[in-house]
């Protein structure tokens, strides 16, 4: 089974993309709903959700684990790596990596929640592999509660979308790093108020088209996956919000459990 977490619902763009990617494999999900949102947590708190998740879907078969959350990945990689001993993938390397090849001037652009921004994880990661780029960044607070509230379309958040991205239009960024899961769906709003001429980094697409590579790569492990096309979503809370976000965004009857950790 890949297993897959996330705070809450955005992880749930990294299971679709996956399921594009991967279609017919087995997939678990667990959605930290009663400790949402990890983005305004501190780092500490961050870790030891994210070893907890990771122990929950270790505990429920997974043999591969995706650190759906920006937050979670930039700052509880290597912990989580050095606890367990199945291929761990975080979502900010494949979209540092996807960003250096389409970026054609060099100038990304980063959005995220205000953990994964002051972890300054993108601009470190960025200027590691090419020390010419430059990297403008900005946290985005308020854009986590309007898709969890559902409000994907409303005039007010294409408002706030246009005030977070004003400061990184006129440094006149050619890419545009979606660094927070829950934000590829705002991807329409986001790509209308940046200028169509910017390239738009989803990193669940990225991290899923990692997973894909691997499972090639290494037959030994994809045989461990199961491809009986089962998915379960646990969550820690069963909200309305979890309910509606997955049903649309997996376009499926989803089922859900709830469970303690
Ligand atoms: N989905 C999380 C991320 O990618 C943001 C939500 C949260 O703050 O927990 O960072």
């Amino acid at each position: 089974m890949i297993g897959i977490f996330d705070s809450g619902i955005g992880g749930l763009t990294v299971v679709r993309a996956l399921m594009l990617q991967l279609p017919g494999y087995d997939y678990v999900y667990f959605g930290d709903t009663a400790r949402t949102p990890y983005g305004t947590k501190s780092p500490e708190t961050v870790v030891a959700y994210a070893l907890e998740d990771t122990t929950f879907l270790i505990g429920k078969g997974a043999k591969l684990v995706v650190m759906a959350c920006n937050t979670a990945s930039s700052v509880a990689t290597d912990a989580v790596k050095r606890q367990f001993n199945v291929p761990i993938f975080d979502v900010i390397t494949p979209a540092v990596k996807r960003s250096l090849e389409v970026s054609r001037r060099g100038r990304i652009g980063v959005i995220g929640t205000r953990a994964t921004i002051n972890s300054d994880i993108y601009r470190n990661k960025l200027q590691a592999e090419d020390p010419s780029v430059e990297v403008f960044s900005n946290a985005c607070p308020l854009l986590v509660p309007l898709v969890e509230e559902g409000w994907l379309r409303k005039p007010v958040t294409t408002m706030i979308v246009k005030k977070y991205l004003h400061p990184l239009k006129v440094r006149q960024i050619d890419t545009l790093i979606l660094g927070c899961t829950h934000y590829p769906l705002l991807e329409g709003i986001i790509q209308t108020k940046v200028g169509q001429r910017v390239r738009i980094i989803d990193s669940s697409v990225g991290v899923a088209d990692a997973v894909k590579a691997f499972l090639e790569a290494h037959p030994d492990v994809d045989q461990q996956m199961g491809q009986t096309g089962q998915s379960k979503l646990y969550v820690s809370d069963i909200t309305e919000q979890f309910t509606t976000i997955a049903r649309t965004t997996l376009k499926e009857n989803v089922s859900l459990e709830l469970v303690k950790l």
